[in-house]
């Protein structure tokens, strides 16, 4: 076969088993019906209908933007001024951020992870990741050609900092660079959250690891906004304060994800360091990659997230809210019925997943496929199996934890 593509790059398809599943779960809807099916594959939130959200507050200014504010360009690569403003002011609210700072708007939380492990690592460098983790995370990886490291989460239900540690120097030592990814708060698919005290032990290590050469925090933060406490999940912010010069923070920010606007491409990158140079530096970088790459955000998009977060604000937090406290009731039932019938889950605090602790990979291909067998559709993740409560219903939720604690107690 004639190779057109370029020698250096990974051409096995994608492995998308989350694709593969929701299509078993649909097809079973459709031949069962809906109410025979529980389909906790869809990583998005559904209301209790069973429809998709679309939040009116979101929508309906979006509507009312004129075509031709639609239509038109954005007023650079790196974003409208007036977005890039308030998505600053969005994530740290009131939180005294004492750092220099850019913001460089990007296609959703994804382009905003991409181009930074594109443009901060050289290829065969190593990012860091979480051993469980959203599966783009080592595509983007693989597709720039670097290698991927992993430490672990967990250890006696709290973040495994040990782990965190370990893998860090080590990176550094080997390669005098770390890029390391932390995905919180509502981590992916394990829906933990970093305390204040975590926070600092975590920037305390990359200070650490700075002493040796330039590091860099890519703080994932796609799902921050479905918090269950807004005003408390900002606070582990001010830990940023304590970085040395030698250590820099991207967060990357999901406006797509804050507005339920998954397909309306939008987020950002937002750039924090102790000095302005170095801030500048990675800034110009971003915004010619995004000129080489996307070239521009889509306008209305941009426009939307500034109305609905500053005029829009009170009817959007009034529909958010209501959506929170529902994927809080979903996840204290499946939660605490998981803990009466002792069915294993990673510590979780909040968000969209619940992830199973399954750690040998033949049990939970067996388990997977004993839960579909019975039409419970879930997805397969590294050492778990994840539990999308965004997209269940109360009513399923319920006796949800007891029904696939039968099923792995039958095939044990
Ligand atoms: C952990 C995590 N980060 C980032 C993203 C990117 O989201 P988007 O590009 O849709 O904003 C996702 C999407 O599922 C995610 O789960």
């Amino acid at each position: 076969m004639t190779r057109f593509i370029k020698q250096k790059i990974d051409d096995t398809p994608i492995a998308d088993n989350v694709f593969a599943v929701v299509s078993l779960a649909k097809k079973a809807k459709a031949e069962l019906g809906n109410d025979k099916v529980i389909d906790a594959t869809i990583g998005a939130l559904y209301d209790e209908e069973g429809e998709l959200v679309a939040f009116q507050s979101v929508y309906q200014p979006y509507n009312r933007i004129k075509n031709n504010e639609k239509a038109t360009y954005a007023q650079s690569f790196s974003g409208n001024a007036d977005y890039r403003k308030q998505v600053y002011n969005w994530i740290k609210q009131d939180i005294n951020l004492d750092l220099c700072h850019s913001v460089i708007a990007t296609p959703g939380g994804s382009g905003a992870v991409s181009t930074t492990m594109s443009d901060i690592l050289d290829e065969g460098q190593s990012v860091v990741l979480p051993e469980i983790a959203w599966g783009s995370y080592k595509l983007m990886a693989t597709m720039n050609n670097l290698k991927a490291k992993t430490y672990s989460l967990f250890k006696d239900g709290r973040f495994h900092i040990e782990s965190f540690r370990e893998v860090c120097l080590s990176v550094m030592e080997e390669q005098g660079k770390l890029l390391v990814v932390v995905n919180d708060p509502c981590h992916n698919p394990t829906g933990y959250s970093l305390s204040k005290s975590e926070w600092e032990a975590v920037i305390e290590i990359l200070n650490t690891c700075g002493e040796q050469g330039p590091v860099i925090l890519l703080n994932d933060i796609a799902y921050i906004d479905f918090s269950y406490d807004f005003k408390q999940s900002r606070a582990y912010l001010e830990t940023f304060n304590q970085i040395s010069d030698n250590v820099m923070i991207v967060v990357a920010f999901s406006s797509s994800k804050t507005l339920t606007a998954y397909g309306l491409r939008c987020g950002a990158a937002v750039i924090l360091a102790k000095s302005a140079a170095n801030v500048r530096q990675v800034e110009i970088v971003m915004e010619k990659s995004a000129r080489a790459i996307w070239s521009n955000i889509p306008n209305a998009a941009m426009e939307n997230f500034v109305y609905v977060t500053s005029e829009g604000l009170e009817p959007y937090m009034g529909e958010k809210d209501y959506f929170v406290s529902l994927l809080e009731q979903r996840s204290k039932i499946f939660t605490e019925e998981a803990a009466i019938v002792g069915l294993k889950h990673y510590p979780y605090k909040e968000g969209f997943f619940v992830t199973l602790e399954v750690c040998d990979a033949n049990f939970k291909d067996k388990f997977h496929k004993a839960c579909m067998e019975e039409q419970i559709y879930t997805v397969q993740v590294n050492k778990g199996i994840r539990v999308a409560l965004c997209s269940l219903n109360i009513e399923k939720t319920r006796g949800l934890a007891k029904k696939m604690k039968i099923i792995m107690d039958r095939i044990s």
